[in-house]
């Protein structure tokens, strides 16, 4: 009855979560959509609705995030949301975007007024564009052409750590001083992707650089890499935002949080160097 539910996991935000959450002595239930392998995960597919009531009648505390590739954020996490209220969570931590309440209508902001407005205690995380993107999805185009391939021309993103989004969650999920609010994460500093590809080139030993593509080729790509159309206009949506200098802004937060300086982009690099190798 005391677990603490994490749904995505086995992604790079919740894996660290569960990693770290079980180092600090918490009991964790970690859903997957597939079949359960192991005493503490449980099936449950936000597409369905399928093993929600058994989920969150096992745990009272709940990480909630939609897995990328789909965009009814709202859709999909409001049975999520209703079971936290049925069943009494004591925290709800809500992952979205940096930048997901510019836009009241789009489903992300839906989707954290779905949790603001259910009386629930919750925190809502907003994190900048991930470092990890480098090694995940952007990874074809630097292994195929030694270039980061975005349309987002010489604008600058301060970009963060999977791994902080995961110790913010950690901490905030048996936080019982804080009132609920919104968080934006972000790195230390803003990086242009000429400085990206520099430190990536640096701690991989690789030769890698950045070409500025138009739009049309980022969606073509996007589409060849089997991405849904809409998720694909979703991204050049969100990457035309980022090359009009919407991901440069730097926060504070994650320090307030963890007490420490979010981790820098070269240490990123550095452990992720086999990536690029
Ligand atoms: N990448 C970025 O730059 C960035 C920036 C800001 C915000 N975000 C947000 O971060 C989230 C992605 O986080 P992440 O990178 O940690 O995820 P991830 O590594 O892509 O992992 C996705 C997770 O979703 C689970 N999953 C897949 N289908 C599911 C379903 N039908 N029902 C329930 N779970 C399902 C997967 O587990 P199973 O396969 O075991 O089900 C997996 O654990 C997205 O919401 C995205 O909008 C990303």
């Amino acid at each position: 009855m005391s677990e603490t539910l994490i749904i995505g996991a086995s992604g790079q935000v919740g894996s660290a979560l569960a990693s770290s959450l079980t180092a600090a002595g918490h009991a964790v239930l970690r859903a997957t959509s597939r079949a359960a392998q192991e005493a503490d995960q449980i099936q449950l597919n936000l597409l369905t609705g399928e093993g929600l009531d058994a989920a969150f009648s096992r745990s009272e505390r709940v990480f909630l995030m939609v897995p990328p590739g789909l965009t009814e954020q709202h859709r999909l996490l409001g049975p999520a949301i209703a079971a936290a209220q049925s069943h009494q969570h004591k925290k709800v931590v809500l992952m979205t975007a940096m930048g997901a309440d510019a836009d009241p209508n789009s489903p992300m902001r839906q989707a954290e007024l779905l949790l603001k407005n259910s009386g629930l205690p919750y925190h809502i995380l907003r994190p900048n564009w991930f470092m990890q993107n480098f090694n995940t999805f952007w990874l074809p185009a630097i292994q195929a052409t030694g270039q980061i391939l975005l349309p987002v021309g010489e604008a600058r993103g301060s970009f963060i750590d999977a791994r902080d989004i995961a110790a913010v969650a950690a901490v905030l999920l048996h936080d019982s001083e804080r009132p609920s609010q919104a968080w934006t994460l972000t790195g230390a500093e803003a990086f242009n992707h000429h400085e990206v590809a520099a430190v990536l080139s640096e701690a991989s030993g690789k030769n890698i650089g950045y070409s500025d593509i138009p739009p049309e080729q980022m969606r073509q790509m996007l589409l060849e890499a089997g991405l849904p159309a809409d998720y694909a206009d979703f991204l050049l949506l969100i990457l035309g935002a980022f090359r009009q200098g919407y991901a440069a802004a730097v926060s504070d937060h994650v320090s307030q949080l963890l007490g420490r300086t979010p981790i820098a982009l070269a240490d990123y690099a550095r452990d992720y160097r086999s990536a690029w190798a």
